[in-house]
């Protein structure tokens, strides 16, 4: 997959691009992330990128002409297009499972009181918002987006990551962990986990992963029950218990 980002401020991204998962799936040749700062691409004197808006108001809009050349630069024409924008849809796992399937995708990141319109309309960009806050410009985002989608990425998680476990349960929270010691300090792991028999540790972990997705995302929840296909005796007893109690 190929990911350009624009930005003004590329240091910041040294956070993902150097990071263990990511950075070994650029050395494998499996990610390419490019970043190019949109101030190189400005043709003003002093490398302005951004003026005050028309109609008045606060803040710096960042101007069509270091953008447009810095989207050329990055051949976005033709391409699946994002600026990080609280106004955007809001990223999800679907969201995410979608774009790890393109091949390339160009994403902007603004600053300040955002971009000319013109920008987002020009070049047919989708608006992405990370959650209902406010950043301070669209780098953060873009990095949750770009580590989220990257993830997603045949071969980017070795096996040690995979992500097996989490399309069986997907749909619920993750169910607690537990690793050695057996006892510490008195605090036990749950008995069922060291037993070694894998259908009931399976059962637990669900039992467990429904309860907690019931008590703190019951919307969450209400859309896994409406998911579920046909259940088995005893998966048809455990999710009675959870539905039936107070908890
Ligand atoms: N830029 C500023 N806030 C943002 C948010 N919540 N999501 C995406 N981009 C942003």
């Amino acid at each position: 997959m190929n990911i350009k980002i624009l930005t003004q401020f590329p240091e910041m991204f040294a956070a993902i691009t150097s990071e263990s998962i990511l950075g070994r799936a650029a050395d494998k040749g499996i990610l390419n992330i490019e970043l190019l700062n949109i101030r190189d691409y400005s043709t003003d004197k002093h490398l302005k990128t951004d003026d005050t808006p028309f109609g008045g108001g606060a803040g710096m809009v960042m101007q069509c002409q270091p953008a447009f050349d810095a989207l050329k630069a990055a051949g976005a024409k033709g391409k699946r297009t994002i600026y990080m924008s609280p106004r955007g849809k809001v990223l999800d796992q679907t969201m995410i499972e979608e774009l790890s399937k393109e091949e390339d995708l160009v994403i902007l990141c603004g600053h300040y009181e955002g971009v000319d319109q013109r920008i987002i309309d020009e070049w047919n960009m989708e608006e992405v918002s990370i959650g209902d806050y406010i950043l301070t410009g669209g780098e953060l985002a873009a990095m949750v987006l770009v580590d989220s989608v990257s993830r997603l990425v045949p071969g980017v998680l070795g096996s040690s990551e995979s992500l097996a476990e989490e399309s069986i349960y997907s749909g619920l929270l993750e169910y607690p962990q537990y690793t050695k010691p057996r006892e510490y300090e008195g605090l036990n792991v749950p008995e069922i986990l060291c037993n070694g028999n894998h259908e009931l540790i399976h059962l637990w972990q669900w039992q467990e992963s429904l309860k907690l997705t019931k008590k703190r995302r019951p919307d969450l929840f209400e859309k896994y029950l409406k998911s579920l296909g046909k259940l088995s005796k005893k998966e048809k007893k455990i999710l009675d218990e959870v539905l039936n109690s107070e908890e």
